[in-house]
């Protein structure tokens, strides 16, 4: 893939707010906003894991700050939020992409295991859009959902992420539906297995991971830079008429998940 896909300042002028870890797929679209110009909030539960990557997009020539807060306590996100419209003084772009997971069987899982992960995936999600949307009708903005694709089929042990990530996917026409009246797109986009990430290296368990490539047909995992390249896509205006759809970046994997090999 060649290094450069996007004309220089794509995103200049433009204000993104971030939710989840500083590195990563969040890590990755977070850097990525700021190579395409815009100046980007940082936005997790611990400052110690955003400040290293706020520091790195600042080397790098771009603007970036740090603000920890919890997605699930609308207190901590409106004040995440009032941090970020003192430092740059607007909010262009919202990224949604805080998210817990952990690998657990249904019958195993408890009530508030469930919850956990939904208040943060889904809750989360609302809390920062609602919290987000008098800012972002001003700019006629838009927010960007992260979202997967286990919960388009039955994924073993991911009962709790697939409940949490369909409700995004709803929130997600839904939000196009009411809030495209303002200006505001939403969209959002639905990664499959991506390489180097946390997530890969937890969830997805190392005697799976070759059978699961083979069934992915471009034949390779993702990779952050592939959920980037659509992430700045998204954000820009050439996607100016691109509102509630969920991209989905996977190779083609989920459409061959089930196929005999
Ligand atoms: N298996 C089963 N249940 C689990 C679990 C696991 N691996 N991890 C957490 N839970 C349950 C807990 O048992 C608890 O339920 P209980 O009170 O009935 O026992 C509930 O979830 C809340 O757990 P807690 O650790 O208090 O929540 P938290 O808010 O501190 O963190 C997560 C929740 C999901 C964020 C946590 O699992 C985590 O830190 N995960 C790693 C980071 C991550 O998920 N990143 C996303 C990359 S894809």
């Amino acid at each position: 893939m060649t290094d450069k896909i996007f004309v220089d300042g794509l995103l200049a002028g433009r204000v993104a707010f971030v939710t989840g870890g500083g590195t990563g797929i969040t890590g990755g679209v977070a850097r990525a906003l700021a190579e395409a110009g815009a100046k980007v909030a940082l936005v997790s539960r611990k400052l110690e894991h955003l400040e290293p990557a706020a520091e790195k997009i600042r080397a790098a020539g771009g603007e970036a700050i740090a603000v920890a807060a919890d997605v699930r306590n609308m207190e901590e996100v409106e004040r995440a939020i009032g941090a970020t419209l003192a430092k740059f003084g607007q909010l262009d772009i919202v990224v949604n992409g805080a998210a817990g997971n952990f690998l657990c069987a249904a019958e195993e899982l408890s009530p508030n295991g469930f919850g956990t992960v939904v208040d943060i995936d889904l809750k989360g999600t609302f809390n920062v859009s609602r919290a987000a949307f008098s800012e972002l009708k001003k700019q006629r903005g838009l927010l960007l959902n992260i979202s997967a694709t286990l919960h388009y089929l039955g994924t073993p042990y991911q009962l709790h992420v697939s409940a949490a990530k369909a409700g995004v996917d709803a929130l997600t026409r839904n939000l196009a539906v009411e809030w495209g009246r303002y200006g505001i797109r939403v969209n959002a986009i639905a990664p499959g297995p991506i390489e180097d990430t946390e997530g890969m290296a937890r969830l997805v368990p190392e005697q799976v991971k070759e059978k699961l490539r083979r069934r992915i047909p471009l034949g390779r995992f993702g990779r952050i830079r592939d959920i980037e390249q659509s992430a700045v896509f998204l954000c820009s205006d050439a996607a100016s008429f691109i509102n509630g759809a969920v991209l989905v970046v996977d190779g083609g994997q989920w459409l061959s998940a089930n196929r005999l090999e």
